[in-house]
């Protein structure tokens, strides 16, 4: 028996200081353009399961706009196992969540993105309730052939626009020619204009997204963390600290070097897909 929506539906918010917010609100609501302040919500999606939407959502959206959300639509009952059917009183319990918040990234899990598109197609309009519609894909054939299939599915099926419709090059090879590693997508965009291709938008491999699984911070956490790890390291060595303590000092570092540039990556990705 699947579990509800509310367990399905898990929420997370990203750190900001909300007394700093509604000064903002107040004073300087004048002078900070919608370009600044990012009030969108987002839903990311793709008929494939590992094109990195969750990375996506938690990793560059959220956290680049004002209090955002995560909304997982992910349909994993008790025992692990993934089960079918979004039904229509949850999608209305999401739309209403929807109304309630001003940035939003949903996050629809593959084996509900069809159920998803097809509700949509019921609820006339409920399109709109998105800014945009990221969909994420990695080279691997199938991922590329079902990313087609969801981008026409967005088009054609509850009428996307083309400017709302984008596209996320995940799990780049920074050696390889981009076009030629997702040839199949390039071609689709070819052949069909229903959606947007951005050379620019592209995340490349890169270990940390594995790495911080087992921390509890976010990328954007680890890079504003002010602790001076190397220097930590030195003195860990002097003190004669136990090989656990040391090991962890010294994964910090790395952890801390890659967040550094991951964050710039998709600080411009994101540039790009709000533009
Ligand atoms: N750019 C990347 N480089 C390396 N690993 C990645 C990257 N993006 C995602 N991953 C990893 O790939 C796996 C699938 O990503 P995930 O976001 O869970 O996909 P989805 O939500 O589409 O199923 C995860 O283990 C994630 O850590
Ligand atoms: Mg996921």
């Amino acid at each position: 028996m699947r579990q509800g929506m509310r367990q399905g539906m898990t929420r997370r918010r990203s750190n900001s200081n909300p007394n700093a917010m509604r000064v903002r609100d107040s004073v300087a609501a004048a002078l900070i353009d919608q370009q600044e302040r990012h009030t969108m919500k987002i839903a990311v999606i793709n008929f494939s399961g590992n094109v990195g939407k969750s990375t996506v959502a938690r990793h560059l959206l959220a956290p680049r706009l004002e209090e955002a959300e995560v909304i997982a639509i992910e349909s994993i009952n008790s025992d692990g196992m993934e089960t079918a059917t979004l039904r229509g009183n949850q999608f209305d319990e999401l739309q209403d969540q929807l109304m309630t918040l001003r940035n939003a990234v949903v996050d629809i899990g593959a084996s509900n993105a069809e159920d998803f598109v097809n509700l949509m197609q019921n609820y006339d309009g409920s399109q709109e309730d998105f800014d945009l519609f990221v969909v994420p894909t990695v080279p691997a054939m199938k991922q590329q052939v079902d990313t087609i299939a969801t981008l026409r599915s967005l088009s054609e099926d509850i009428g996307v626009p083309a400017s709302r419709l984008r596209v996320v090059f995940n799990m780049v090879d920074p050696r390889r020619d981009l076009e030629k590693l997702f040839a199949k997508v390039f071609e689709a965009h070819e052949d069909d204009q229903g959606f947007m291709l951005c050379t620019d938008a592209v995340i490349y491999e890169n270990p940390i997204f594995e790495k911080i699984k087992g921390f509890d911070r976010s990328i954007i956490e680890l890079r504003n963390d002010p602790t001076n790890y190397v220097a930590m390291n030195a003195d860990a060595i002097e003190q004669g600290e136990p090989e656990e303590k040391k090991a962890w000092i010294r994964q910090m570092v790395a952890l801390k070097r890659l967040a550094n540039r991951v964050t710039s990556e998709l600080d411009a990705v994101f540039k790009v897909l709000v533009q």
